[in-house]
């Protein structure tokens, strides 16, 4: 199987480097889907690295690109210049439905509400989970078929993602897949094909129900919690948290659904990713194969390889120079952590996915700064622990056909992806 369709992934070379600079859409969600946005990030990292895309081109006004890994690592590091405020992503928060969460949010009250939550990442509770995700992920994997088509995204990358929420939540385990399909509601854009339509209208209205949904579950859970001694899951951090016990519902539902998203797309495209990147270079799962010590750098290298969220925006507080240009006050700055990662001049041979690189965690995935993720510890212990566990038992995961990319120029994942795993003999 080829890296995709050859005939496309040259013909979007040849655009583009023909078109005017100023015509490049990297918000394209067409360029994700069929994954041909690459030679656009590598023009613009040639002749433009801190690009300003015109009003003009786009719905969501003139916006910055920010495409080498030095200049992201200048913008993500100094959130004085440059706020998380209104919004990480390219849209402004519509005005009757904001969700404050903290992600979206400068010091001090981002500071606080961090804090309240970050426990649950600690060393030491890592180690006490640690048990509870390695059964679990060899429950998961017992459980598949062996000589029979199936989709890895939904067996298993998933299936493990919602689990993990759900012990992090102490949610319901049997309704935990409402964890995912709040996740999927939550980034969805109309074309998902998640709505009863694709018109706009509709599928903000669609949205916005099944939200309050989510936050009338979780309203529930709160309730029980506050009545209960401070415990470790989510919930009752942030019901007990100073920082957090006052939130409104609003601030709930949106701190809810940055540690749902957070926590699901981004370990679950990792999952599939890790997968599709040993199938692509069957060299490196050889590699894999007789040097199983290899499964941390081979995670961080899928960590980089994949680069599950494609970008974070941040808005300039002050005029301000970057890269010889002046952004100015109050302009939406894109950091493309995707096209960061396939930065020449910092990552060597950065198209290829090598699983013994020198330094494996240099890449931009986790961002950097006071908003770098809290849970990239997590995310690398579940992957490194389902790594173990499929050599342990499966000679191989043999991907079937090319899998479905999500449209989408924020969550760059997979919808599906058929896989078989053969018998051992
Ligand atoms: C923030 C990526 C897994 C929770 C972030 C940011 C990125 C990111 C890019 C923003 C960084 C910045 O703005 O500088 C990832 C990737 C993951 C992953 C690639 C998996 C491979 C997780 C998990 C959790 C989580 C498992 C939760 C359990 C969060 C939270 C924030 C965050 C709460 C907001 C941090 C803040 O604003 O201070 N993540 N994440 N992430 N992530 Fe993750």
């Amino acid at each position: 199987m080829s890296d995709g369709n050859i005939d496309l992934k040259a013909e979007a070379r040849a655009r583009a480097y023909s078109m005017p600079l100023d015509d490049i859409n990297p918000t394209d969600i067409e360029l994700w889907r069929t994954e041909t946005m690459w030679p656009y990030f590598e023009r613009l990292r040639k002749e433009d690295p801190v690009h300003l895309h015109p009003a003009e081109h786009h719905e969501d006004g003139a916006f910055w690109s920010v495409t080498k890994y030095n200049d992201i690592m200048a913008v993500d590091t100094n959130h004085e210049a440059f706020s998380s405020e209104p919004s990480i992503t390219i849209f402004d928060p519509k005005e009757d439905f904001t969700l404050p969460m903290f992600i979206a949010m400068d010091p001090p009250k981002h500071d606080v509400q961090r804090k309240t939550v970050s426990p649950i990442v600690s060393p030491h509770n890592l180690q006490i989970l640690e048990p509870l995700i390695r059964q679990r992920i060899q429950n998961t994997l017992d459980a598949l078929p062996i000589n029979e088509p199936f989709d890895w995204v939904d067996r298993v990358s998933i299936e493990l993602t919602t689990q993990m929420l759900a012990t992090l939540f102490d949610f319901p385990w049997e309704d935990r897949r409402k964890l995912t399909r709040w996740s999927d509601v939550a980034t969805a854009g109309p074309e998902s094909g998640l709505f009863s339509s694709d018109d706009p209208e509709i599928v903000e209205a669609e949205r916005k129900m099944e939200l309050f949904e989510c936050v009338d579950y979780f309203s529930r859970l709160w309730a029980e919690r506050i009545a209960q001694p401070p415990k470790g899951d989510l919930i009752s951090m942030l019901a007990h948290g100073e920082a957090t016990k006052d939130m409104d519902r609003m601030e709930y539902l949106g701190n809810l659904i940055l540690l749902i998203v957070g926590g699901n797309d981004t370990t679950r495209n990792s999952m599939t990713g890790s997968v599709w990147a040993l199938n692509q270079n069957p060299d490196q799962y050889d590699k894999l194969r007789a040097n199983p010590e290899l499964v941390p750098s081979m995670v961080s290298e899928t960590i980089r390889w994949q680069t599950p969220l494609a970008h974070m925006r941040r808005t300039a507080t002050r005029d301000v120079e970057l890269g010889g240009k002046t952004i100015k006050k109050g302009d939406k700055v894109i950091m493309w952590y995707a096209s960061g990662n396939r930065d020449e001049d910092v990552i060597e041979n950065p198209n290829a996915y090598i699983i013994d690189r020198e330094r494996p965690r240099q890449h931009l995935s986790f961002g950097f700064g006071i908003h770098r993720c809290v849970g990239n510890r997590l995310a690398e212990l579940q992957l490194k622990i389902l790594w173990e566990e499929i050599l342990a038992r499966f000679p191989t995961i043999k991907v079937v056909e090319e899998p479905k990319r999500v449209p989408s120029a924020f969550v760059k994942g997979y919808e599906s992806m058929t896989v078989i795993i053969p018998s051992k003999n």
